[in-house]
């Protein structure tokens, strides 16, 4: 790699302080990045942060929900001191057209079922398969009328200028054949991964085993930010923890963090 590329390459906040600067700014603009963790770690919390920091530099924003609900989303980063009732928000699964143009896409769990039952339907007219709401093809259709609905679609799923896309969780995709993670992991990074896309996207761990539920996505991903607890158990406490494993072209911290979540402050990191 040329070092003009290192110099003038983009960093993307995560809005988490302090994972910034041992990221050296960010993120690569770019990169495909997998939050990986046990449940209650903080990885949608991770992921709220990535949305608000990006809605905070002009980014357009989507942001893909398939545990919870866009409105608990949004109850939870209001809690969490960050309130999205201040930007425009639009999700797939409505009716009404947007009146003016979003800040944020959503697809939640209704926008996928939606979009499938579109897909089945054109497909029926040619005789073709049933779409599946939690499939990759459903979620790259998604994804690229999220793209239009912005303004900013492309060619080849391409968006012409940087936006931020969060997928929180992957894990739900593959739930029931895990087998598959590795193959739908490629099938959609093939279909996202572009320069100006900078993605976060989780997966769960089984808490019982610590491991990811299919292999896959970690595999593939440009940068990995696990994130685990101490066993409570033992501990008697929660105890979080987060530790930068992967980031490419970044001379990233080798030390994990403790991480803390407060009441209008969100995720906060403490070198230890
Ligand atoms: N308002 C809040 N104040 C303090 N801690 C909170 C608040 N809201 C959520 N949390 C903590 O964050 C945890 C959920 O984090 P989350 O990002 O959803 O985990 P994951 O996505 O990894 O399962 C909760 O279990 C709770 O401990
Ligand atoms: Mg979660």
């Amino acid at each position: 790699m040329s070092l003009l590329f290192i110099i003038f390459m983009k960093r993307v906040p995560t809005g988490v302080g302090l994972l910034d600067e041992a990221l050296e700014g960010g993120v690569p603009q770019g990169s495909w990045v997998v939050a990986s963790g046990e449940p209650g770690v903080g990885k949608s919390i991770l992921c709220i942060h990535f949305a608000y920091a990006g809605l905070q530099t002009g980014d357009p924003v989507v942001y893909v929900t398939t545990e919870q609900e866009f409105r608990d989303v949004l109850e939870q980063a209001k809690q969490l001191g960050m309130d999205f009732t201040k930007h425009t928000i639009y999700n797939i699964a409505w009716k009404r057209e947007p009146e003016e143009l979003p800040e944020v896409v959503v697809i939640d769990i209704f926008g996928l079922l939606k979009v499938a039952r579109q897909l089945t339907e054109k497909a029926k007219l040619e005789k073709m398969r049933k779409y599946a709401a939690l499939s990759i093809d459903t979620l790259v259709e998604a994804i690229n009328e999220a793209y239009n609905i912005l303004g900013v679609a492309g060619e080849r799923g391409t968006p012409e200028r940087h936006i931020r896309l969060i997928i929180d969780s992957m894990s739900a995709f593959w739930v029931d054949k895990p087998v598959m993670a590795r193959k739908y992991s490629y099938q959609l990074k093939i279909a996202t991964h572009r320069e100006n896309v900078t993605a976060l996207l989780t997966s769960q761990y089984a808490p019982t085993t610590r491991q990811a539920y299919g292999f896959g996505l970690e595999h593939i991903a440009d940068g990995v930010i696990h994130m685990w607890m101490d066993d409570v158990e033992t501990a008697k406490e929660i105890r979080r923890w987060l530790i930068i494993k992967k980031m490419r072209m970044t001379a990233h911290r080798s030390r994990a963090f403790r991480v803390r979540i407060t009441p209008g402050r969100g995720l906060e990191l403490e070198a230890i």
